[in-house]
């Protein structure tokens, strides 16, 4: 097992690849902490996850509280709980609108779930990590957005770029100290938030995508195993892109 004995924080955890992920890591023994805004849909992933065999529990949570976040860590640390993997990956694809259509409210609530989310979940993460001196792996979920943009979805690619560059940066702070902070970003995958799309998408999606597919939650899950494990030990500030050739 290669995350046995370890604990991993996954925001958004109630569906697609925040669920993918809290089941693999559980088969592979991490105790799990379930972080996500819709109660219903982490206590769903919770009882899945409890059916692995492995110790779990959910915090419903808001990652674009900074307050909301501090509160999911009070919760880890009153168990008496370490962290040893964080892997910041709630997100919303909020509505495709044109940048000259887009209002601030619809601007700041891509931006703040992803990128400041991103941000309360690390540093929440890190202070604990650098404390227990055992190091640790934070997992930022980024998308293809990042690397060649997302028409009608600036906020989106937006916030995605900055969390690719935000791991670069904090992953060099925090490497001599064994914390290791790498990046996914993924191509097209089968989950809920595809369903904000408008249906016409869905093809060009399958067409501009060279292995001929959408992908699945578990192909991510893997990459995210990897990134968490000692199997990466190597790996620092890296973007690791699962896109079926959508973007090389
Ligand atoms: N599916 C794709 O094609 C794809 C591609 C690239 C990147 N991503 C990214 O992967 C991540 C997961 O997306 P998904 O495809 O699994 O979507 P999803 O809609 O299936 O899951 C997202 C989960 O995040 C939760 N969430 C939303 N806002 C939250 C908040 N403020 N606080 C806590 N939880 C919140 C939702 O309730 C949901 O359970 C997102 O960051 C998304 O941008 C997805």
């Amino acid at each position: 097992m290669k995350l046995k004995d370890k604990v991993a924080v996954i925001t958004g955890a109630g569906s697609g690849l925040g669920r993918a992920i809290a089941l693999r890591f559980a088969e592979e023994g991490a105790r799990i902490v379930i972080a996500e805004l819709n109660e219903a849909k982490g206590e769903e992933t919770l009882r899945e996850v409890q059916a692995k065999g492995v110790e779990a529990f959910a915090v419903p949570t808001d990652v674009s509280s900074s307050d909301a976040v501090s509160n999911l860590f009070k919760a880890i640390d009153d168990r008496g709980w370490p962290i040893d993997v964080m892997v910041n990956n709630a997100g919303n694809a909020g509505q495709l609108t044109p940048v000259h259509l887009m209002t601030d409210e619809q601007w700041h609530g891509v931006v703040h779930v992803h990128l400041s989310g991103t941000f309360y979940g690390t540093r929440e993460a890190v202070k604990r990590m650098l404390a227990q001196g055992r190091g640790g792996a934070v997992i930022n979920m980024s998308s293809v957005a990042a690397l060649r943009g997302l028409p009608g979805g600036s906020s989106y690619t937006a916030a995605k770029g900055g969390i690719l560059s935000f791991t670069k940066g904090v992953a060099q702070e925090y490497a001599a100290q064994g914390i290791r902070v790498n990046c996914i970003a993924p191509g097209w995958v089968e989950t809920p938030i595809l369903e904000n799309l408008p249906d016409e998408i869905r093809p060009m999606m399958v067409a501009n995508t060279p292995l001929g597919r959408i992908g699945q939650p578990e192909e991510i899950a893997a990459v995210a195993l990897f990134l968490a494990s000692d199997e990466s030990s190597y790996v620092i500030g890296q973007t690791i892109s699962p896109n079926g050739g959508l973007h090389t």
